[in-house]
């Protein structure tokens, strides 16, 4: 089940928590304003383009495994989710030049780079006073959270070190540009409505694993159509960024199994120009072809299996079929 088709069924208690993320969105949208007729359009830009409130859905869902899930502290903690996914995307537009988010273009593209950071740095600086009214341990799980994202980042441009698997390498950034707040939006759900140690410990684990399989079905959706998506489709091949399918291409190519069809698609990557003519989507076309990604969509699920064998024994709740449908949903929007 999407995210939107979730909010607008019928029953009871999606009907509750649609009318929390309506509350939620208010106070995204209030918190991403600034008093400022120069930095408002930046700082609110990307929050009104839209987006899937994916974290913010999740922190919901998790607080329904505590004894008080209506807590004004569930709420500051859905927003303070958003808020930072918000900076990191608008940090992450500036890294990958990217052009397009949420289908419009991104602030870098409209403001420029350093608009862009700065406005990035001031909605991690709201969600930061927030988190503060949270207690001591939220701050600490917060900053936490955003420094593995960081490096996670970090360890995207910087590459495996010499000897390291390439692969191994790339799943440990995922887990930490993506994984990390994803974990970090369901363990504070559970901890803002006052759940046990227990059960926030098993939805950290949760949120991790949905995270990293979402982040390689996200490799697979940089080979989507730009209206399905609305990103522009082989940004990161164009960046050389490194994805899960190149990445299968290369380990391929090393064992010596590699096809005359993947070798093409590696020998126009290596060639780079991509920004030429149509090179760029002929590769997109090809790359989407090839059995390298319907392997990479099976180690998606496969994330995603992991992550639900840590939902085991919390059957009971309401929320648990939900949260099963959450996890499948991070994976089907691999087009
Ligand atoms: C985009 O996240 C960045 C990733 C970590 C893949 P989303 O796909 O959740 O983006 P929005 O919030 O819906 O725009
Ligand atoms: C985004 O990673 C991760 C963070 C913002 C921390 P990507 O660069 O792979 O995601 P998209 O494709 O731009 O959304
Ligand atoms: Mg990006
Ligand atoms: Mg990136």
């Amino acid at each position: 089940m999407s995210v939107a088709e979730f909010l607008s069924s019928d029953d009871p208690f999606a009907r509750r928590i649609s009318q929390r993320m309506a509350v939620v969105e208010d106070r995204l949208r209030e918190q991403t304003r600034v008093d400022d007729v120069v930095a408002d359009p930046v700082t609110s830009h990307l929050a009104d383009a839209g987006g899937k409130r994916l974290r913010p859905l999740l922190t919901l869902l998790a607080a329904e495994l505590g004894p008080n899930p209506d807590s004004s502290h569930v709420i500051d903690a859905a927003v303070v989710m958003e808020l930072t996914h918000l900076a990191s995307l608008y940090h992450d537009d500036v890294m990958d030049e990217a052009p397009m988010r949420r289908g419009v273009p991104t602030a870098q593209y409209i403001f420029g780079n350093s608009s862009a950071i700065m406005a990035g740095d001031v909605l991690f600086s709201r969600a930061s006073k927030i988190v503060a009214g949270l207690g001591q341990k939220a701050i600490y799980m917060h900053a936490n959270a955003f420094e593995r994202l960081c490096m996670g980042q970090l360890h995207e441009i910087v590459g495996p070190r010499e000897g390291e698997d390439p692969i191994e390498h790339h799943v440990a950034v995922l887990s930490g540009k993506t994984g990390s707040l994803i974990a970090a939006a369901a363990h504070h759900g559970v901890m803002a409505a006052g759940g046990s140690d227990e059960i926030s410990h098993k939805l950290e684990q949760f949120g991790e694993r949905i995270g990293v399989a979402f982040q390689i079905a996200d490799d697979v959706i940089d080979l989507s159509d730009d209206e399905l998506t609305g990103k522009t489709a082989g940004t990161d091949l164009l960046e050389g960024v490194p994805t899960y399918p190149t990445l299968l291409l290369n380990k391929r190519e090393a064992e010596g199994e590699l096809d005359a069809a993947g070798a093409e698609i590696l020998a126009a990557l290596r060639q780079g120009n991509l920004d030429e003519g149509d090179r760029l989507a002929a590769v997109v076309a090809a790359l989407r072809e090839h059995d390298v990604v319907a392997e990479t969509r099976d180690v998606a699920r496969s994330w995603v299996d992991d992550a639900l064998t840590y939902l085991v024994g919390l059957d009971d709740y309401p929320v648990y079929d939900y949260l099963v449908a959450f996890a499948h949903g991070m994976v089907e929007r691999m087009y």
